[in-house]
């Protein structure tokens, strides 16, 4: 554990590298500072045991100067230092949230089955937040109390042995209590920050499905779902700060008891003639300095453990390989001819591994060809689109691209290839145009409306008035359901892919926008291989083959009029289902 933490921390330093020159003069001033904050006692000392004692006043106001240029310089150092070491802590955290935000994103289908969106946005806003302050003011109130107490310590050897080997003896002791509410403290901040991630993880799912919450009146239950995790953080937060206070309470304690102590001792001292007013004085002030930084480092240590769990789970994230799916020498990156193959094909999700998804599935499509996938709902129709796009890996079987397995593309240049237009189109918060040039980020306005115009989007987006810069809204909620389908269609046509999936692509659209739809898609299948993926008769009744799903398997496959005459099969009874509703 204390080798696991000195890694850890090392590599909490190593993630300001960057920021070291500004640290570097952030040190600088720190030790400027605390080297300033040492020498003032020296003065103290001077005017009550010399300048007092003699009646000296040129002395007197000499060393008045003298201590008020320390302080000038002190005060004029330490804000320096705070700008630096604050700085370099603002620099780190954007630089890590922009590294983490980018190893999230390109983190692989699995990744997302497995996690909540709102953990992961805690591990960008708060633990990022957590590791800037450590690694900026913390570390800096880590060197210059180190710095104060060591230095201090010495001073008061410096000063009276006696009195500081006395002191010496009361140290170890408070040592040990430090590290026991330490670990305490370590154990309740993890379980803590947890929590909490968890209470922003249900906030944000209720926020984002806020639609849904209303129209089911669950505003309450949504209320009490926050408000248990919050309780959970919060009772944990109670321990936590119930041990601190313990701790506070019982340090300061022993120190006021050693401070009275010490004068009591010095003044002893003092009474025999063994020390002066001044040194006992500015032994005083060593003592008290030595004191606050001491107990400033506990404090410190609390921070620190924060900041290790914040740690952990930063760079668990960050070292999550994005490159499980690369593949090494020379990946293919053009589909020339769209030619899809699927050769026995078991899949099951990862995330639901029991769950058999696909159970030995083959199927061929001809270059250029239209087919379609019919079958049930949740029969693994999306998931075969899934596949082909590779975001998941089959368990067993191939899928082969102009007869080349998937695998050995370029995962990017695989995906630029595809285009798709799926049942829930999802919009980027951006502008109609911003949205179908996603498609193709450098096409030009003529390309976007010409897309726009295949799509059957044109007239309605013109109508809006502020035309192709009209915002979407988070989602595109702004649009209705037929509306964001045809922006989605313009994109897909932008793209221009080889091969098209369209995963119930018109199953929102009302019937006349779903015929017009039809005659754009129509140009668009001739010069690429498409999939149709839907359960309405009219979307697949003009593709050249027809796939029937049923459990995991392809069952059926021929024309619309082919299988139509298969009476007792699988394609029949489904469209009897269709039309008996
Ligand atoms: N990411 C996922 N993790 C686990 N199970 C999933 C995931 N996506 C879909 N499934 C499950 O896989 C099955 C097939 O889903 P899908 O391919 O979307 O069916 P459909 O034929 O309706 O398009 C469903 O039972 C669904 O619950
Ligand atoms: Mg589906």
């Amino acid at each position: 554990m204390i080798n696991k933490d000195k890694n850890l921390f090392l590599r909490l330093i190593n993630l300001s590298r960057e920021e070291w020159p500004i640290l570097f003069k952030g040190m600088f001033f720190l030790l400027i500072s605390s080297a300033a904050l040492m020498v003032y006692p020296q003065y103290i000392k001077v005017i009550i045991d010399d300048a007092m004692k003699s009646k000296d006043m040129s002395g007197l106001n000499k060393a008045a100067i003298i201590a008020m240029v320390v302080f000038i310089i002190q005060a004029i150092s330490s804000s320096l230092r705070f700008y630096y070491f604050t700085l370099a802590g603002e620099k780190t955290v954007k630089r890590l949230r922009s590294k983490l935000f980018s190893q999230i994103i390109s983190q692989e289908m699995t990744f997302f089955d497995f996690s909540k969106t709102g953990e992961l946005l805690g591990r960008l806003s708060a633990d990022t937040a957590i590791l800037q302050n450590a690694l900026s003011v913390n570390i800096s109130m880590l060197i210059r109390s180190g710095f104060q107490a060591i230095g201090g310590l010495a001073l008061l050897f410096f000063t009276s042995v006696k009195l500081t080997v006395f002191i010496l003896v009361i140290i170890p002791p408070i040592g040990l209590l430090v590290a026991i509410f330490g670990k305490k403290v370590k154990a309740f901040s993890k379980s803590t920050q947890d929590a909490l991630a968890l209470s922003s993880a249900v906030a944000e799912e209720s926020i984002s499905g806020v639609r849904t919450v209303k129209a089911f009146a669950q505003e309450d239950w949504e209320i009490h779902r926050y408000d248990d995790q919050l309780q959970k953080s919060f009772d944990l937060s109670k321990k936590r700060i119930t041990i601190v206070a313990n701790f506070t309470g019982l340090v300061s304690t022993l120190g006021f008891l050693a401070i009275v102590f010490i004068v009591w001792y010095g003044g002893k001292l003092v009474i025999q003639n063994e020390m002066s007013i001044g040194t006992l004085t500015s032994y005083i002030l060593y003592v008290m300095t030595v004191a606050f930084s001491a107990g400033l480092l506990g404090s410190l240590y609390t921070d620190f453990m924060s900041a290790f769990g914040a740690g952990h789970r930063v760079f668990e994230l960050m070292e999550k390989s994005t490159v499980g799916f690369e593949n090494s020498n020379k990946p293919l990156k053009v589909i020339s001819e769209g030619l899809i193959e699927i050769e026995n094909a078991d899949f099951s999700y990862p995330a639901r591994p029991d769950v058999s998804i696909l159970n030995s599935l083959s199927l061929k499509i001809a270059p250029k060809e239209t087919i379609a996938i019919v079958g049930s709902s949740g029969g693994g129709k999306s998931t075969i689109a899934q596949l082909l796009m590779r975001f998941y890996d089959l368990n067993e079987g191939q899928i082969l691209i102009d007869h080349k397995p998937i695998k050995d593309y370029d995962l990017y240049a695989l995906r630029n290839q595809i285009g798709i237009v799926s049942q829930e189109p999802i919009l980027i918060s951006e502008s109609i145009e911003d949205n179908i040039r996603y498609g193709k980020p450098d096409a030009s306005f003529e390309e976007v409306s010409s897309a726009a115009k295949l799509a059957y989007a044109f007239d309605f987006v013109s109508s809006f008035p502020e035309g192709f810069k009209t915002l979407v809204g988070e989602k595109g909620v702004q649009l209705s359901g037929g509306q964001k389908q045809r922006v989605a269609i313009a994109r897909a046509i932008l793209k221009d892919p080889k091969i098209l999936i369209l995963d119930e692509a018109t199953s929102a659209l009302d019937s006349e926008s779903e015929f017009l739809v039809q005659k754009a898609l129509e140009n668009l299948r001739k010069s690429r291989t498409t999939l149709i993926i839907a359960h309405r008769l009219s979307t697949v009744k003009n593709a050249d083959k027809i796939f029937v799903l049923n459990q995991g398997k392809i069952v059926q496959a021929g024309s619309h009029e082919e299988l139509i005459s298969a009476k007792d099969g699988f394609y029949s009874k489904l469209i009897e289902k269709q039309f008996s509703h």
